[in-house]
């Protein structure tokens, strides 16, 4: 307790004071296994909330990859190299043609920032549509594009470049976008949105939604971007793509946060009519980005999730986890909806039709102290987020809903 209080106290000194830190009781994390984290006491915890680690923290796998590369060399794209070809060639061959260029860089902010750059050059226009509640990264512009950022605390609304879009309730609201496409026309540079949104809250969009907007955003000359930071890579466990879901195919695909499991990698995949429109003389370079150190890495990480049957594990453990999240909803009225796909599945929490967001965040902090980690998300923060490492076993689900169990009873005799 004294060493928690001890580096909040530095935290508060050393750096900028609007970082967070989850949980009442802070954690020490010191070690990281697979679907587990181990604090400073020797404590066993079950993840079922850091996507990041997406193969598992510290996958000896990869681990060993980047310990290798690291031991024979770590240049840039400048020299000529076989691992980024490789990377590259077996990244893209995941996606459906033609997107089949890559370009790569360190974090998921700087692929889509690279993203907006592309659809510019191509498009020639600046008019971005965006979702309602969307996150995108925490660059100037990407904040810009991020109602969730600003139009939250702190932030000061969307420039005259960006439109927002309301979150679909049925296939009827792409309507919304078709209009502000057909107003826009030639100033309309395209489209942006996460292919299930989750910081809005684990959102699957309505069937028919996405293919009736990516075709008006196409019709007034846009390109489609897929954010696909947090839910590609197998995750949802019926596609390897969460928008193959909806059966439409983006001009542009972000990637972020799994593909390096926990090392900094974000990539663009594009086609190559969009590619060629950028390489316009102005030369593309980032320093760290598809260094070769990064490049075993996430060629590491994609053989694993590809060997280990990691979407079709996703699947079944996903399946589970939903039926006893049903089974939950049935005898605890705070629960209004379990929706999601795979392992990326929310968890709503409503008291007489407001969003429970007190309620929320005291469940979290009841599941921390039983030794299972979640989050919160939604613009309320009242939605569970669940989104393990994807080695998240049968067992670890019955121990989730167990534990869900016993702290929704809590949180509800808390209240009475
Ligand atoms: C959907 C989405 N896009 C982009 C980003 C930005 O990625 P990064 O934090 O790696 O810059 C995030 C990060 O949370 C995200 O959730």
């Amino acid at each position: 307790m004294k060493k928690i209080k001890s580096l909040i106290e530095a935290r508060d000194r050393l750096l900028g004071r609007n970082l967070s830190v989850a949980y009442e009781r802070p954690l020490h994390i010191v070690r990281g296994s697979m679907q587990y984290l181990h604090d400073d006491e020797g404590r066993r915890y079950l993840d079922a909330y850091n996507n990041v680690a997406h193969v598992g923290h510290c996958h000896p796998k990869v681990v060993a990859a980047g310990q290798q590369q690291l031991e024979l060399l770590n240049t840039n794209t400048r020299y000529l190299s076989d691992l980024i070809l490789q990377y590259s060639e077996r990244l893209s061959a995941t996606l459906p043609e033609p997107l089949r260029v890559c370009f790569f860089v360190n974090s998921g902010s700087e692929a889509n920032e690279l993203a907006l750059r592309l659809a510019r050059a191509h498009t020639k226009a600046r008019d971005l549509i965006v979702l309602e509640h969307a996150y995108h990264g925490n660059t100037t512009t990407l904040i810009d594009i991020s109602p969730y950022k600003h139009d939250g605390p702190g932030g000061e609304g969307a420039p005259s470049w960006v439109h927002m879009s309301p979150l679909p309730k049925s296939e009827e609201d792409a309507q919304h976008v078709v209009e502000l496409a057909g107003k826009l026309r030639s100033q309309l540079c395209g489209f942006i949105a996460e292919s299930m949104p989750s910081v809005a809250g684990q959102i699957i969009f309505p069937d028919g939604y996405l293919a009736r907007v990516y075709e008006a955003v196409r019709k007034a000359g846009g390109v489609c971007i897929a954010d696909e930071v947090q839910t590609g890579y197998g995750r949802i466990g019926t596609h390897f793509w969460a928008f193959e879901k909806y059966g439409v195919v983006p001009d542009i695909v972000v990637l972020g946060k799994p593909i390096g499991n926990g090392h900094p990698i974000g990539a663009v995949i594009t086609t190559r009519a969009i590619a060629d429109s950028f390489a316009n003389g102005m030369e593309f370079f980032s320093t760290f980005g598809g260094n070769n150190v990064s490049c075993a890495i996430g060629l590491k990480v994609l053989e694993v999730v590809q060997e280990e049957n990691l979407q079709a594990h996703a699947h079944e453990v996903g399946e589970r986890l939903l039926k006893g999240l049903r089974e939950l909803q049935r005898r605890h009225e705070i629960i209004d909806d379990v929706r999601g796909s795979g392992l990326f599945i929310g968890v709503e929490l409503t008291r007489e039709s407001t969003p429970a967001s007190i309620e929320a965040a005291r469940v979290v902090n009841q599941m921390r102290e039983r030794g299972i980690l979640l989050g919160t998300d939604g613009p309320h923060h009242n939605v569970l987020k669940i989104r393990p490492p994807m080695p998240f076993s049968q067992a670890n689900a019955d121990e989730l809903i167990a534990a869900l169990d016993l702290s929704l009873l809590a949180v509800e005799d808390e209240r009475k």
